[in-house]
């Protein structure tokens, strides 16, 4: 008998994300975002995220069954987010998945969406699946994380995590400061590949000897995000022009600077020669070449999986699902709750 066809859902933030496994083989993975809607807004508005689940949960669903080239009936298993994520908008996902998984009469599991994003790694392995345990750094505009993975199915402890801003949203909100639109990440990217990233000296949150001691592997982007606002500001306030790609790329530099050291700080410590990258803001090109140049002077190997997997989907819970399935794990109980504080 084949693996077990699983179909997995995520809510968790403005992505409605269906996907569909067989084992380790990808077969599906529809996306529906209401990040326009939020736009407007400048970041991601909850009730206005619920609202869009509610209405592309159905269709997305009927998409990936199409896209898979299968039909329900031939659904083994559905996997869901439970938490973290906006309260809201996982209850629409945990809702479909539990009256899906109802319906058609297959085992229903929670899973942590944390924990989604590192099971993402074996779709995206060609054979070649991470071996445990792994460094796992998440960044997105909701979370921005660190977690030591020794066993993907029962033994993840989140290292550190950010005490404020996830890192996405300091992307959001400079962007917002330099005068660019929504999502800030991909306009920051785009404008501080002209700039000179040593020509401001940002703040690393968090890294200051006194710091470390408490917040090691934990980051904080509030402090750096009023740095530029502090100094774009002064020289509006003095009528001079604002050096805009000057300002993103020294930005930018400082969160993959934090970012980095503190992830390969964690291989250091825990001897783990692995580093697994996943979240939106992974597509940062300088993020990604930082990464690159230290894991590589460090000895580590690193995982970055295709974008369309590091992004919030439904194949990376899909995924997850599947290797509890093989783990032997029981599936979750119909009662399990919507958790947006749900640990990993
Ligand atoms: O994983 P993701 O799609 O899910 C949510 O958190 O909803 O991440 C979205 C975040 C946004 O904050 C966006 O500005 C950021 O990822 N992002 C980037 C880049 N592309 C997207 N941040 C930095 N550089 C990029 N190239
Ligand atoms: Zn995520």
């Amino acid at each position: 008998r084949d693996a077990p066809v699983v179909l997995g859902i995520e809510t968790s933030c403005d992505e409605t994300g269906v996907g569909i496994v067989r084992g380790t083989e990808l077969l599906a993975n529809v996306i529906s975002s209401s990040m326009d809607e939020h736009a407007r807004y400048g970041g991601v508005v909850p009730e206005v995220a619920a609202r869009a689940h509610l209405e592309a949960i159905g269709p997305v669903i009927t998409a990936a069954v199409a896209e898979a080239g299968l039909s329900l009936d031939d659904i083994d298993a559905v996997a869901v987010t439970s938490g973290p994520g906006l309260a809201g908008a996982l209850m629409v996902g945990v809702g479909a998945a539990k009256a899906l998984a109802l319906s058609l009469g297959v085992p229903f599991y929670a899973v942590n969406h944390l924990v989604g994003h590192v099971g993402a790694d074996v779709l995206a392995a060609e054979g070649q699946p991470l071996s445990y345990p792994t460094v796992a750094l998440l960044v997105s505009g909701g979370h921005t994380s660190l977690l030591l993975v020794r066993d993907i199915v029962d033994d993840v402890e989140l290292l550190g995590e950010t005490i404020d801003d996830a890192a996405g949203e300091a992307f959001d909100k400079v962007a917002r400061i330099l005068g660019l639109p929504y999502p800030g990440g991909p306009q920051i990217d785009r404008v501080a590949a002209d700039g000179d990233p040593r020509a401001i000296r940002f703040p690393r949150g968090l890294s200051l000897p006194k710091d470390m001691a408490a917040h090691r592997y934990d980051f904080s982007f509030s402090g750096l995000k009023t740095a530029v606002a502090r100094w774009v500001e002064k020289r509006r306030d003095a009528g001079e022009p604002v050096p805009v790609a000057d300002v993103a790329a020294s930005f930018r530099e400082a969160v993959a600077d934090v970012l980095l050291t503190k992830a390969l700080n964690a291989c250091a410590d825990t001897g783990v020669p692995r580093l697994l990258l996943g979240g939106g803001v992974v597509a940062n090109a300088r993020i990604r070449d930082l990464a690159h140049e230290r894991a590589a002077a460090a000895g580590v190997e690193l995982r970055i999986p295709p974008f369309s997997l590091c992004t919030d989907n439904g194949a990376m819970i899909a995924a997850l699902g599947a290797q509890l399935i093989r783990a032997g794990r029981a599936p979750s109980d119909l009662g399990v709750p919507a958790d947006s504080t749900l640990p990993v």
